[in-house]
């Protein structure tokens, strides 16, 4: 096992700012958000515009290599947003591996925890076909499903004022820790926030029922969060999950998203985009809306945040590519009216 020290220096302390969200103060703490998830690529091939056939060769018109993974896309656009993100994972010794972390490494996220397995499994990959308004999905997880508790440095990531985990159901060697975990991480101080991403095995139970008690800021969409309370219209779950939950936020694709806090429900507006694909889109929603959180901006604030930074992964393939490229990420932010309120700094 192979611990990989990231080049750059940890991130300053520098910068007093208020919290509203933890009641932490900034200056507390070396990270704004700690989150140990999965990182993958993913192969992007568009040009689909039928059924596969079996035995045919069906010609694509582009191929995109980016970012993939819910957990290392939220890193990475957290970091390039301004927070301080720190990012544990189990990456393989392989190819797609190293240049996944290499990605996740230009963002400046800190990877001074990630951990280099020298077993023989290989890092995952997920293979994509958009078609149309849909797509096809194939994941090989790897080593996705051997992160466990023991891998995580508790001082490390209590060193963050917040907690956030992705891709629950695919996080299957974390499951058996991850209750005393959470409970550790807040009474250690820090806010957690959760995003399932979809059970594969739509059963929606199991360690999600275990956890949801500690869960401050849960971040599903429609269907997600449907399914989670088996309802039939997103408002019926939102006024039950309303009353467990402090806070949901429920991304609603083209039509923007709803936040929810205890009884009280507000929808914030979309951002109108013609998009290249939606792919990352939810991550990149997090993203915005804990970084505005995080700095204390109103609800309002916080859905509209996300919706902003939602949109601009849109306009250029996977949920990376477009908050890689500096001058339309800053424009598009800046036309937009992202940070939203006096409270948050600049974006780099
Ligand atoms: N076509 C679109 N036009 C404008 N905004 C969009 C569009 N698609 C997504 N968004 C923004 O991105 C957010 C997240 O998208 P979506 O609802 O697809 O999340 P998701 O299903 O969780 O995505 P993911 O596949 O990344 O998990 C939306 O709430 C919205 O703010
Ligand atoms: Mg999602």
């Amino acid at each position: 096992m192979v611990i990989i020290r990231n080049p750059q220096e940890r991130r300053g302390r520098s910068g007093f700012i208020p919290d509203g969200a933890t009641g932490r103060s900034r200056i507390l703490a070396d990270f704004d958000v700690a989150i140990a998830g999965e990182v993958n690529l993913d192969l992007i091939l568009y040009g689909l515009d039928r059924e596969i056939p079996l035995d045919r060769e069906i010609l694509g018109d582009n191929f995109e290599m980016t970012l993939g993974s819910s957990s290392a896309i939220l890193a990475h656009n957290l970091s390039v947003l301004g927070m301080r993100t720190a990012f544990v994972t189990r990456v393989g010794s392989d190819e797609l591996g190293r240049i996944a972390i290499e990605r996740l490494a230009e963002s400046r996220t800190d990877l001074s925890h990630v951990i280099r397995s020298a077993g023989g499994t290989k890092t995952g990959v997920t293979i994509i076909l958009p078609h149309g308004r849909s797509r096809r999905i194939l994941t090989y997880p790897g080593i996705m499903f051997e992160m466990t508790c023991a891998d995580l440095d508790i001082e490390y990531l209590a060193s963050a004022r917040h907690f956030h985990l992705s891709s629950l159901f695919l996080q299957k060697g974390l499951h058996a820790g991850l209750p005393d975990l959470l409970r550790t991480l807040k009474r250690r101080g820090l806010t957690i926030s959760l995003d399932t991403n979809d059970d594969p095995e739509d059963r929606w139970d199991g360690v999600l029922e275990a956890i949801l008690p500690e869960v401050d800021l849960l971040l599903p969409n429609e269907d997600e969060i449907r399914r989670i309370v088996r309802r039939e219209t997103v408002e019926e779950a939102l006024d039950l999950l309303g009353q467990r939950i402090p806070l949901i936020a429920v991304k609603c694709g083209p039509r923007g998203s709803l936040v929810q806090r205890g009884s009280e429900r507000i929808p914030a507006p979309p951002v109108t985009v013609t998009p290249v694909d939606t792919i990352g889109a939810g991550d990149s929603f997090n993203a915005g809306f804990l970084t505005a959180w995080l700095r204390g901006e109103s609800l309002q604030a916080c859905g509209r945040a996300g919706n902003i930074t939602g949109a601009l992964s849109t306009l250029r393939p996977g949920g990376t590519e477009a908050f890689r490229n500096g001058e339309l990420r800053q424009g598009f932010l800046k036309q937009h009216g992202f940070p939203i309120g006096g409270l948050t700094g600049s974006v780099r």
